[in-house]
């Protein structure tokens, strides 16, 4: 059985018969819902991915002076097309950069691989499909000389507690001297914020029904069908985040065989499919101390939507 495979049925085993039921957002991102996830970042109500681009296109200069990298980690890659600033300036004046995208996606991280090879030809681009919330490793690029990139606000899809986890794994990974570039979504108004989740196009529902199909699809399990599911997206004021929920129109009763699962959700049971928690600089900041990062420089856009920050790997003292 494949790893991808076996962290499905745990995830699905975990998750579904959980009070509420939930299940882990990285399941959203086989091929369809990459692309689809690709058309949200150009919808009118999508403001973040508009708004860090706005920020890499004045500061990305700044970022390459001040780490001083010359290797560039991204995780949760995707398409990279905001990076591609980070790349310009990264290679102005033909320089030398080593790459690293990597993504549980894997067409979409290979194709995107493959055009950045293609149009930076000092760029020696090596991606890698892996899950960002198992064990990192030591990534690759001379240590001390790294900038880890994590951009769209993915950060925002861990829970307190896991992103605490999230921080410190990646901490180890990374040695004094290597930086983060992070890219985190920020507090305001809950009418935005949910029209950025629940788009009058229907993109993001379409998006967030892929996980049953996906699920369907790998797990080979019956009665589980897209379909038969109403998007809804709703502000947590207490744990300020967005949550996507999926509602079951009618009664669901869906059959796992390799799990020997019976999962059944009546008719308006929901089931939780992504958060997206949003940040104030100082939770931020008090959250990367924590892990065991300094900021170096935090921007946001001119509206104040969203945050992009520089942060440098310290020692234990030197938070
Ligand atoms: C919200 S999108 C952001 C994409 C891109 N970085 C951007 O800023 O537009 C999240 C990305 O993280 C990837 N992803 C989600 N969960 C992951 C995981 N556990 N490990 C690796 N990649 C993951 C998805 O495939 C997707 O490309």
């Amino acid at each position: 059985m494949s790893e991808t495979r076996e962290q499905l049925e745990h995830d699905v085993r975990v998750g579904l018969t959980d009070d509420p039921p939930w299940l882990p957002a990285r399941w959203f991102y086989d091929e369809k819902g990459s692309l689809l996830f690709d058309d949200i970042t150009g919808l009118p109500e999508y403001y973040p991915t508009r708004r860090e681009t706005e920020i890499l296109t004045a500061h990305s200069s700044d970022i390459v002076e001040l780490s001083g990298a010359t290797a560039l980690v991204e995780l949760g890659a995707g398409t990279s097309t905001k990076t591609r600033l980070l790349l310009d300036a990264f290679t102005a004046g033909d320089r030398r950069l080593l790459f690293v995208p990597l993504d549980i996606s894997a067409e979409v991280l290979t194709h995107a691989a493959r055009t950045i090879a293609t149009d930076y030809p000092t760029v020696t681009v090596e991606a890698h499909v892996a899950d960002f919330s198992q064990e990192l490793g030591v990534l690759p690029g001379p240590p001390g000389r790294r900038l880890v990139a994590f951009l769209g606000g993915t950060i925002g899809n861990f829970n307190t507690a896991d992103r605490a986890e999230f921080f410190g794994r990646l901490r180890r990974a990374m040695a004094i001297g290597d930086h983060l570039l992070l890219g985190a979504d920020l507090v305001k108004d809950a009418d935005r914020l949910v029209a950025a989740y629940d788009d009058s196009a229907g993109i993001t529902a379409a998006f967030n029904r892929n996980i049953i199909d996906v699920v369907a699809r790998e797990l080979g399990a019956d009665g589980l069908v897209a379909d038969d599911f109403d998007h809804v997206a709703r502000w947590n004021p207490h744990k300020s985040q967005i949550e996507m929920w999926l509602r079951a129109r009618q009664d669901v009763e869906a059959h796992f065989p390799t799990l020997g699962l019976t999962w059944r959700l009546p008719a308006g049971g929901e089931l939780l499919t992504e958060i997206s928690v949003k940040f104030t600089l100082a939770r931020l900041q008090a959250e990367l101390a924590e892990g065991g990062f300094r900021i170096v420089q935090s921007w946001t856009d001119e509206a104040g939507d969203f945050s992009l920050s520089l942060a440098r790997a310290v020692a234990g003292q030197d938070r």
